[in-house]
This record gives C-alpha cells, sequence and structure tokens, in this order.
C-alpha cells in the first residue's frame, strides 16, 4: 500500500512534464525509496499514473541499475568497474567489498544490512575508483577506506 505521501508527490511530479511519461524515472525512485524496491504494485500504479502498459515501465526498470524489483540492504554498495575506475584498480576494490561483506554481486547480508553491485560509471570518473552507497559517493578508494565507510555504517 502506497502512503498518502507518495500520492501526493506523484501527481505533483506528473503534472511537472509534458509527457506523462517522462516522470516514469522520479516516480520509480520516489516509490523505491518508500517501498524499498519497484514492486508489482509501484509499476501497476506507475503505469496507471502516465497513461502506459506495466511493460513499458519494467522496461524502464531493466535500463537503469539504480532500479531494483527486489528489496536490497539498508546500505546499497555500488562499486563501479567502468573503465576510469578499472584503470585505478576497481576490480581489486570490489573483491575487497565481496570479501568484507561475505557477499557477490547483487546479493545481500543475512542480517539485511548491506547489499553489492558491480555497476556502471557513477559519474565519478576523476575520483575513480568509486562507489555510491544509498545516495552518498565515495572516492578515491582503498581497502582502508572500505573499512572506515562498513565501520562507520555499522555504527548507525
Ligand atoms: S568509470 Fe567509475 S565513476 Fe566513471
Amino acid at each position: 500500500m502506497l502512503s498518502e505521501a507518495l500520492h501526493k508527490k506523484f501527481d505533483q511530479l506528473v503534472s511537472r512534464y509534458p509527457l506523462k511519461r517522462s516522470a516514469i524515472v522520479p516516480l520509480l525512485l520516489y516509490a523505491q525509496d518508500e517501498v524499498g524496491c519497484v514492486s508489482e504494485e509501484v509499476i501497476a500504479e506507475v503505469a496507471r499514473r502516465v497513461d502506459v502498459r506495466p511493460i513499458e515501465v519494467i522496461e524502464v526498470i531493466g535500463y537503469y541499475s539504480m532500479l531494483h524489483r527486489q528489496p536490497l540492504g539498508k546500505y546499497n554498495f555500488q562499486v563501479c568497474t567502468n573503465i576510469s575506475c578499472m584503470l585505478r584498480g576497481a576490480d581489486d576494490i570490489f573483491d575487497y567489498c565481496k570479501t568484507k561483506l561475505g557477499i557477490k554481486h547483487k546479493q545481500t547480508t543475512p542480517d539485511g544490512r548491506f547489499s553489492l553491485e558491480e555497476v556502471e560509471c557513477l559519474g565519478a570518473c576523476t575520483g575513480a575508483p568509486a562507489m555510491q552507497v544509498n545516495y552518498d559517493f565515495y572516492e578515491n578508494l582503498t581497502p582502508a577506506k572500505i573499512d572506515a565507510v562498513i565501520d562507520d555504517l555499522k555504527k548507525k
């Protein structure tokens, strides 16, 4: 069940665009923040709001790595391994995260606290290797920085 606040946000977003379907991504992002993932209910509601078929919403979800059909951990580690990051050791950083968190690509820790993904460019190439945890960016990563981030998040 989507909240009243989310329905109001949907009203506001849909009215902002000349073409309703242009609101699909922002609608999905706000819904995902509330629900924890892009559920079937969210897909149906977004499709209804912008007058498209649910499959068209699903196609959009398939394109954007920040949209998830399944619930993620409380903290979602998105480690970039694209070219700039790769050249500066991103594969080792991603392997380190896998070992440290005890999970692999697109997995979540049993306590639901952390999830991990290998992703495409985050637009933070000047700080390669980079990762995003929820809405926070971390750059020039090293194993020590990863340790510090995880330790900090465990305290929250
Ligand atoms: S290549 Fe990693 S942030 Fe751009």
